[in-house]
């Protein structure tokens, strides 16, 4: 079966993109940012997920504000990178995952999760600057890449909690998808910035700290934080948080921290990254091991076929 063996969340600032497009990483500004991020790709290319989710929000970019989708996932084969004012990033296209996508879709809908399909879009520095930081700067993306569009730019955006559920249920959908394949999902965005406003220019590192230590031990203390408090706290922009929690809900209960980097300022943003691992499964822990198996005793309650079902089970629980 597929599994999501990762996450990692990473600011998405666009201006990060502009510094690698023309060549800016070695300026001292920049160079501080980009090697926070080292360690990262090294963890990566050591990880080769099969696939990724990339939870990120659109920029105007695929969606005006004519639509505006809640939760938008990415079925098709492939999203080029979008124009956004100075023409398409020089990046590859980005090549979708059809099948396991439309499994996710499937599963999640049944679920009660209504997302829109969306056959056709392009990508902007949303989903295209995170995948930068953890992949470089190759010819190709090396693995698919499954975009999940989250509206975070007209209120209302979704809760906190239904972005962790929905995590849940994409966790659930990659799960029972039958091809054997190591998934890494993304929560891109943050952390605290204001555009404009009186406000503009605002960050709050003790907020961010504070979020990224909850991320890691303890996400049910921010699954229930209300949209208020995220812009109060983090800025009109730092509600782009609700999608890492997309990536946290769809980690197990407890996570291995690899990794953590936090960096002020990339252009007005404070840039936070984390990279969270599932630990291994008792399945994988004990693989071939005959513990596993029903015992005589369980063998023997077994007597009915609504028993045997359940000692069946109990026995599949076990093993994850
Ligand atoms: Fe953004």
């Amino acid at each position: 079966m597929a599994r999501i063996i990762a996450g990692v969340t990473s600011s998405h600032v666009p201006a990060i993109g502009a510094a690698i497009d023309n060549h800016k990483m070695e300026e001292p500004y920049w160079k501080r940012v980009f090697s926070g991020f080292d360690k990262s790709k090294e963890w990566m290319a050591k990880t080769k997920p099969d696939v990724c989710i990339a939870v990120y929000n659109d920029h105007a970019s695929a969606f005006s504000v004519e639509i505006v989708p809640t939760f938008a996932l990415g079925c098709a084969a492939e999203f080029p990178p979008a124009d956004e004012g100075w023409g398409p990033r020089p990046v590859p296209v980005v090549k979708g995952h059809p099948t396991l996508a439309a499994h996710i879709a499937q599963s999640v809908i049944l679920d009660e999760f209504d997302l829109t399909v969306v056959n056709k879009m392009e990508v902007d520095h949303g989903l295209t600057v995170p995948l930068n930081l953890m992949f470089g700067s190759p010819k190709e993306w090396p693995c698919p890449v499954i975009p999940l569009a989250v509206n975070v730019v007209l209120y209302p955006p979704p809760t906190g909690h239904r972005c962790f559920m929905l995590g849940r249920a994409i966790r659930k959908a990659v799960e029972s998808y039958p091809e054997d394949l190591r998934v890494v999902i993304f929560g891109t965005g943050g952390m605290s910035h204001q555009i404009s406003g009186p406000r503009a220019g605002l960050i709050n590192s003790k907020f961010d700290k504070a979020f990224l230590d909850n991320l890691s031990k303890n996400p049910a203390k921010l699954v229930h934080m209300k949209h208020l408090e995220y812009m109060r706290e983090a800025g009109a922009e730092g509600i782009e948080m609700v999608m890492w929690l997309v990536m946290r809900g769809a980690l197990d209960e407890r996570v291995k921290e690899v990794y953590r980097f936090y960096t002020v300022p990339a252009s007005n943003t404070a840039v936070g990254h984390i990279i969270l691992e599932n630990a291994p499964r008792p399945a994988q822990r004990r693989a071939g091991s005959a513990k596993r198996r029903p015992t005589p005793k369980a063998k023997a309650k077994a007597k009915t076929p609504v028993r045997r079902a359940a000692a069946r089970a109990k026995s599949e629980t076990v093993r994850g």
